[in-house]
């Protein structure tokens, strides 16, 4: 991995603080249900905060964890809170064949941006020599959503602000519900949570076939809309 490469990752690698999974957690089996036994999928696992919070929790003692991570170095500490590891792209994984070992839910907090490249392979550097990055959020959700059950949620934690743009322009699949934060989070780095964000953060929800959740009825007559509730 280039020192470029390796400084990108540790600018990406930042990892969720275990109150706000709880906070998540305590909506989403009021609010859609969830209850253990479930196989859960975190595609872009870092070194496991949001499966080691998942795994204090009573509600998923019994689940079936799957983590996903670009990054090698992570490997052991995700053996340590998953049943199963995959050190590989999610980009590149593809969905269980088997029907039955598709998930209940896909949680996780995925990279904004990526690396871009010249036709020599070469990471493409701005204007004051940082990394070019383009976006990356819209492929991870696109390509979360082929890992669910046809009544799985898939939960991203994203910046607000993100689902302006985004909603807009790219997303085949809008939102069907978020849950934005009250207090920023602090997210952890190597362990050590790094103080109080600079922006607002909300876990957004997709859903399966958007059939079986609760809020159907109301989604149905703002289609475009989401419904927020603050947590
Ligand atoms: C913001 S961190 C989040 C880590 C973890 N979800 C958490 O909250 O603690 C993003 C992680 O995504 C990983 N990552 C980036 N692109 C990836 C990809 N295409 N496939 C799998 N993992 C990826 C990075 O290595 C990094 O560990």
């Amino acid at each position: 991995m280039s020192s470029t490469n390796r400084s990108l990752n540790r600018v990406n690698e930042y990892g969720t603080p275990p109150e706000c999974v709880r906070l998540l957690t305590a909506r989403l089996s009021i609010d859609y249900g969830l209850s253990n036994r479930h196989r859960i999928l975190e595609p872009q696992a870092g070194s496991g905060s949001i499966l080691r919070a998942l795994r204090d929790d009573t509600l998923f003692y019994d689940s079936h964890v799957t983590a996903i991570e670009v990054n090698p170095e992570h490997r052991g500490a995700l053996s340590s809170v998953a049943d199963k590891v995959i050190i590989h792209d999610f980009l590149d994984v593809e969905p269980p064949a088997d029907l039955n070992k598709l998930f209940d839910l896909v949680i996780g907090n995925p990279p904004y941006g990526r690396p871009t490249f010249d036709t020599a392979g070469t990471v493409r550097l701005g204007t004051k020599g940082q990394p070019i990055q383009e976006d990356a959020v819209t492929d991870h959700v696109e390509h979360g959503l082929r890992m669910l059950k046809p009544d799985g949620l898939l939960v991203y934690l994203l910046r607000w602000a993100w689902i302006v743009p985004t909603v807009r322009s790219t997303l085949n699949r809008h939102p069907i519900h978020a849950y934005p934060l009250r207090k920023r989070p602090s997210f952890l780095l190597d362990g050590v949570p790094k103080g109080s964000d600079s922006t607002e953060y909300a876990w957004f929800v997709w859903g399966g076939t958007e059939v079986n959740v609760r809020f159907a009825a109301a989604r149905a007559s703002a289609p475009a809309a989401f419904l927020s509730t603050p947590i």
